[in-house]
């Protein structure tokens, strides 16, 4: 018997002390929360994603009447650069999200079990761990993979 070596890291900073590239990828999740469409939750999530080749994609959640029918701001995020350029790994991705009263939010909001279920599928996709980066006004977390949020995770069968 042994124990599994399955830890997460996940580093805590600012905002100010990731690299330039990394802020920019933050400011565009900020902006396209200004995009999404949250009749129902009230609830505005933005995400942007960096693409092997420097482009950067935004998404943001798509709500409908029908709950079910509605998309994450992740998925329409990595969906629309698997639309765009399918042949381009995802290297990054950034995420924001504002409250129903219109402030960002205070932590990092982390993304939902089927985002880091497609975020798995892109990793293998592309046979390469995505960063990935969380906004909060007190906080940013970043790591690299998705196995930090999602261990044993179902890749095959
Ligand atoms: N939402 C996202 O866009 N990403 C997540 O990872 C979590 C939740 C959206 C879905 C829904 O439109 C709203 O936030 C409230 O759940």
């Amino acid at each position: 018997m042994k124990e599994l070596n399955l830890k997460p890291v996940i580093i805590e900073c600012q905002m100010d002390e990731l690299p330039a590239d990394e802020q920019f990828l933050l400011t565009k999740a900020i902006e396209s929360t200004n995009n999404s469409y949250a009749k129902y939750s009230h609830f505005h999530v933005g995400a942007a994603l960096q693409l092997e080749n420097g482009i950067v994609l935004p998404g943001c959640n798509q709500e409908n009447a029908a709950f079910p029918a509605g998309l994450c701001a992740e998925r329409s995020a990595i969906f629309a650069a698997g639309a765009q350029y399918p042949n381009m790994a995802v290297e990054k991705i950034a995420i924001a999200a504002r409250e129903p009263s219109g402030e960002l939010t205070a932590e990092p909001v982390s993304p939902c079990g089927t985002c880091r279920q497609v975020m798995i599928e892109t990793e293998t996709r592309y046979e390469k761990p995505i960063r990935i980066l969380l906004y909060g006004r007190n906080r940013v977390y970043v790591m690299d993979g998705i196995k930090n949020l999602m261990p044993l995770s179902f890749t095959q069968f």
